[in-house]
């Protein structure tokens, strides 16, 4: 089974560090969005996309990537880093665009990320220090759990 990750991660590198933590377990590349050209996504059976989230959806540097590309992997996990922490409707753009193109989304991961938005910059922002470690964990968790559950190689 041959893995990829992209994302994009523009505040402070927090999705990065997700990305890396995940690649590093699931024995596959981590890389950014315009490193890599979205027609190169057929050599894959499997692909995780993450970024921060940015008013309520993933950055539109990846939506716009994920779009553009001529076919998905029927196997695609999802993941961000965010002042919420939560997935749900902040993974909605994403979730969608991916099951339109008829492809099964087999897991999500969101944890918090260090935001120093607007106003927050006043006060330090928020998270200071994450993800941290027990989020780097859970991220390796999850993309254990996303290695182990592929069907096995013929
Ligand atoms: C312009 C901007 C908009 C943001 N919008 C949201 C948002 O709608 N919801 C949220 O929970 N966090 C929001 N955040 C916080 C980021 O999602 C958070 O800092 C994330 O970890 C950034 O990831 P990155 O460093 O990988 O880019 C926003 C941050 C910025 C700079």
């Amino acid at each position: 089974m041959t893995g990829i990750i992209v994302y994009h991660s523009a505040h402070h590198q927090n999705t990065a560090k997700v990305a890396d933590a995940m690649a590093q377990v699931a024995g596959c590349q981590a890389v950014r969005a315009g490193e890599i050209d979205p027609g190169e996504l057929t050599k894959y059976e499997v692909a995780g996309f993450g970024s921060g989230i940015y008013f309520g959806r993933h950055h539109r540097i990846l939506l716009r990537w994920v779009e553009q590309c001529p076919a998905l992997p029927a196997q695609v996990f999802i993941f961000s880093t965010s002042g919420r922490g939560t997935g749900g409707k902040n993974h909605r753009a994403l979730r969608e665009m991916i099951r339109r193109r008829g492809c099964r989304v087999r897991g999500e991961f969101a944890c918090k990320g260090y935001d120093t938005f607007g106003p927050l910059k006043l006060f330090g922002g928020i998270h200071r220090g994450k993800p941290d470690h027990g989020d780097i964990r859970r991220a390796r968790e999850f993309a254990m759990r996303m290695n182990a559950d592929l069907p096995p190689e013929p």
